[in-house]
């Protein structure tokens, strides 16, 4: 079966800007696989391309079997733009219309939309569509981006704008269309979000693709490690020789992080000053810090500034 989404050498220019450099990406069955890079780093351009909004310089790529641009694979593809606008004048209108848009009829259609606006807050937003608020509009976006019951979801940034009982509700959404064994495909910059669904993540710097793995490969493993000793005070021997691996210690605890080659004798000196030790945890990378390193990575080899 074909891979649900497929970047193949994807390359897009505006004018004299390579705003996608060759992107080779394949998006699996059942899997989340998050979108990220820094501002203007080509993640929605390549959206647009794979949506068919825009058409590829160079390379190109496959979308639910068919070619990117191909109409008839988007019934099947739900998308959630960066800025939903809206045309029509009621939440339920608006998702119907994109309901009949991928063939839906009613009765189903009506019922599915209602169901949709309920789980995500806005069976209660009576007034005007147009005139909803950011985060109102992105909860409407995500109900029209689920009307077909999509097997490819599309989303860029799905989670900017909202209050964090919606980040919940989109997070249970998503993790229950991937446990259905959809696929999904999303921008953010909601790097703790990014943590807490991707299976996968793929990180774009200056339109190009330099990084790509699972999110665990990534996190796991920082070389370091967090120790606490009880019953030791701030003014103890080990307290000063380790003072540049010391966090903040409440007193007569003493918190460390330290290089794991270091990990054996701290914890024997502070045996032997008479220190209780309380916990040994392996630290792991945040995605924050990676973010911040690939990125930094990226301007140091492209000469850009950082
Ligand atoms: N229609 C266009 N014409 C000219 N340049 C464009 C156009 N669309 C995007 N670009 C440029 O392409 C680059 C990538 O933009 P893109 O919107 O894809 O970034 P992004 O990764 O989505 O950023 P953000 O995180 O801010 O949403 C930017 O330099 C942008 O200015
Ligand atoms: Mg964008």
């Amino acid at each position: 079966m074909a891979a649900p989404l497929e970047f193949q050498g994807t390359t897009k220019s505006f004018g004299s800007q390579k705003a996608l450099d060759n992107l080779s990406l394949t998006v699996e069955r059942g899997e989340i696989l998050g979108f990220l890079g820094p501002n203007g780093a080509g993640k929605t351009t390549a959206i647009h391309l794979a949506l068919g909004f825009l058409r590829a310089s160079a390379g190109g790529g496959k979308i639910l079997g068919a070619s990117f641009g191909h109409a008839a694979s988007r019934a099947k593809v739900g998308f959630l733009p960066d800025s939903p606008a809206f045309f029509a004048e009621s939440a339920l209108s608006a998702v119907t219309v994109a309901g009949q848009l991928n063939n839906l009829r009613n009765p189903q259609l009506r019922e599915r939309a209602k169901a949709l606006l309920s789980r995500l807050d806005l069976s209660s937003a009576g007034k005007d569509a147009r005139r909803f608020s950011r985060g109102m509009q992105q909860r409407l976006g995500m109900a029209q981006a689920l009307v077909n019951d999509p097997d490819l979801l599309i989303l860029d940034e799905p989670t900017s704008a909202l209050d964090p009982p919606g980040v919940l509700e989109v997070r249970e959404l998503l993790r229950a269309a991937r446990d259905d064994g959809k696929s999904i495909f999303f921008s953010s910059h909601q790097l703790s979000e990014v943590e807490q669904i991707c299976d996968r993540i793929a990180f774009l710097d200056h339109g190009r693709l330099l990084r790509l793995g699972s999110l665990a490969s990534f996190l796991e493993d920082s070389g370091r490690v967090g120790i606490v000793i009880q019953g030791l005070p701030a003014s103890a021997e080990i307290a000063q020789k380790y003072r540049q691996y010391r966090t903040a210690s409440p007193e007569n605890v003493l918190h460390f992080t330290v290089p794991v080659r270091l990990q054996r004798e701290l914890i024997e000196q502070a045996w032997a000053a008479g220190g209780t030790l309380e916990s040994v945890t392996p630290l792991r990378r945040s995605l924050e810090d990676l973010f911040v390193t690939w990125s930094k990575e990226a301007d140091a080899h492209l000469g850009a500034p950082s």
